[in-house]
C-alpha cells in the first residue's frame, strides 16, 4: 500500500496534490511520501521482530541523505558497498556498529576508511579479500570482523541481470572456498570471522529459493561452528520483490517466516539487507507530456523524463505502471511512453493503455520509482538529474534541488 492516491480527480502524495508540486518544482521530478516509507519500515521490522535481527537497509537502492536519515531513525543499519556509501550513511546518522560492507571488488583505501571508522563486518567475496583486509588491518593496528559470503548456486528466479546466487556469476565463493577462507582467517590476528551470508538476487518473488539459500546457509554455519568457529551473525542479503504490475510478493510476515525456520535453530542473530521492498513504492517520477505523435505503425505519448531520470524500463525491459495525474474520462489508447533521448531504447512503457485525450502540458507519472530510480540517473543527453521532493501530510520539502546546467559543466572547467 502506498499514499499515492486518486482524491477529487486528481492524485495526491499524502495531502499534496501531485500538480502543485509539477507547478512549484518543474518536472521531472521525483516524488517521495513518507509516510509510505515508515509504514514499509515498521512491517518489515514487526514482521521479525520475534528474533534478535539486525535489518541492513542496502544503501545503493536509494541513497538521499533524508531518506536515510529516516531509515536510520527507524532503527535500521546499512548494507554498503563504496566509500560514497560508508561517507553518505554516516553523514545520515548511520550507527557504525550497524553498517555491513559488501561487494565483490573493495578497494584499499576504502578498506582502510572503513576500518578506521569501526564498522560491524566486511562480507568478504575472495580469498584475494581476505589477504587484503588482513594487510589493511595490520598497518592500522585493527582487527576487521569479517563475514564470508557464500554463493550457494541457487536460482532466485528472476531477471537475469540481478541474479547473484549462481555459479555463473562473480558474487561470492563457494561453501569449499569459505571453509578454507576461515581457516586462513583463523591464522590471521588482524581478522575475526563473525558471520556467513549470502545474496541470492533481487525482486524475488517465490520464496522456495529464499528458504533454500537460508537452509543451505545454516547448516553451513553449523559446519563451521564444529570446526570451532565462533560465529555471532548469518546475513540473508536483500532481495525481496515488490508489486509493480500484477505481482503477488510475499508479504513480509512470510518472507520473515521463511528465513527464520531455518535461522531460528542456529541461535544466531539475523541480518538483512532489504532495499528495494523499503523504498520502491515509496517513489514516483513525474513528468509533463511534451507531444503526442503518430507513426503508420504507433502511437507515441513523448514526456520530459527519460531513461536518464529512470532507466530501469531501458536497462532490464522492466515494468512501471504509468498514469495521468488528472483524471481523464476519455476512451483508453495503445500508445508508447518515450522520453527525448535519441535512443529508441529510451522507453518508459509500450503498447499501455492510457486516455486518449492525454496532450502537451498534462501530467502523467510513473509508479514504483523510488528504489533504482534516483540512485541510477545520469546526466545523459547532457540533462541535468531531476530534484527529489520528500512529502509529509501536506508538507513538502526539497532534498535534493534540481540540477542547474553550469552544475553540468561545473567539473570540466580549469
Ligand atoms: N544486498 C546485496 C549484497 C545486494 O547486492 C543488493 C542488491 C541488496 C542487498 C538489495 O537488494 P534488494 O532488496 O533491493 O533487492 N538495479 C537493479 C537492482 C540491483 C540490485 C543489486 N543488489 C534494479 O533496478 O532492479
Amino acid at each position: 500500500m502506498d499514499h499515492f492516491v486518486l482524491k477529487q480527480h486528481e492524485t495526491y502524495c499524502e495531502d499534496v496534490p501531485l500538480a502543485r508540486i509539477a507547478q512549484e518544482f518543474g518536472t521531472p521530478t521525483y516524488v517521495y511520501s513518507r509516510a509510505t516509507l515508515w509504514r514499509h519500515g515498521q512491517r518489515l521490522l514487526d514482521a521479525f521482530a520475534s528474533y534478535p535481527t539486525l535489518p541492513c537497509y542496502a544503501v545503493k537502492a536509494n541513497s538521499n541523505l533524508s531518506l536515510l536519515r529516516e531509515i536510520f531513525a527507524m532503527g535500521f543499519g546499512a548494507d554498503i558497498v563504496s566509500l560514497g556509501e560508508l561517507e553518505r550513511s554516516l553523514k545520515a546518522g548511520a550507527d557504525p556498529q550497524k553498517l555491513v560492507y559488501s561487494g565483490v571488488g573493495k578497494r584499499r583505501d576504502e578498506i582502510e576508511a572503513a576500518l578506521r571508522r569501526d564498522i560491524y563486518a566486511f562480507n568478504l567475496e575472495s580469498f584475494a579479500e581476505v589477504e587484503l583486509i588482513s594487510s589493511v588491518a595490520r598497518e592500522l593496528g585493527k582487527v576487521a570482523r569479517v563475514s564470508l559470503r557464500v554463493n550457494p548456486n541457487i536460482d532466485a528466479k528472476t531477471n537475469p541481470k540481478i541474479t547473484t546466487g549462481l555459479f555463473s556469476t562473480k558474487f561470492g565463493v563457494v561453501e569449499e572456498e569459505a571453509r578454507a577462507m576461515a581457516e586462513r582467517i583463523r591464522q590471521s590476528p588482524q581478522l575475526s570471522l563473525v558471520g556467513v551470508g549470502c545474496h541470492i538476487g533481487s525482486q524475488i518473488l517465490d520464496l522456495k529459493p529464499m528458504a533454500e539459500a537460508a537452509r543451505r546457509l545454516a547448516d553451513f554455519a553449523k559446519g563451521l561452528q564444529a570446526l570451532g568457529h565462533e560465529l555471532a551473525f548469518i546475513d540473508m542479503g536483500g532481495g525481496l520483490g515488490i508489486r509493480y504490475n500484477t505481482e503477488q510478493p510475499p508479504e513480509p510476515e512470510q518472507y520473515a517466516e521463511a528465513l527464520l525456520s531455518a535461522i531460528r535453530p542456529t541461535g544466531l542473530r539475523l541480518l538483512i539487507e532489504p532495499g528495494r521492498v523499503l523504498v520502491g513504492n515509496v517513489g514516483i517520477l513525474l513528468t509533463r507530456v511534451i507531444a503526442r505523435k503518430q507513426t503508420p505503425e504507433k502511437s507515441f505519448l513523448i514526456v520530459d523524463g527519460a531513461m536518464n531520470d529512470l532507466i530501469r524500463p531501458s536497462m532490464y525491459d522492466s515494468f512501471h505502471d504509468i498514469c495521468p495525474v488528472a483524471e481523464h474520462t476519455a476512451d483508453l489508447e495503445k500508445m508508447d511512453i518515450v522520453g527525448p533521448i535519441c535512443e529508441t531504447g529510451d522507453y518508459f512503457g509500450k503498447d499501455r493503455s492510457l486516455p486518449a485525450s492525454l496532450h502537451a502540458g498534462d501530467l502523467v507519472y510513473i509508479r514504483s520509482a523510488g528504489a533504482y530510480g534516483a540512485a541510477m540517473a545520469s546526466h545523459y543527453n547532457s540533462r541535468p538529474r531531476a530534484p527529489e521532493i520528500l512529502v509529509d501530510g501536506a508538507q513538502m520539502k526539497v532534498i535534493r534541488r534540481r540540477e542547474t546546467l553550469d552544475d553540468l559543466w561545473a567539473l570540466e572547467l580549469n
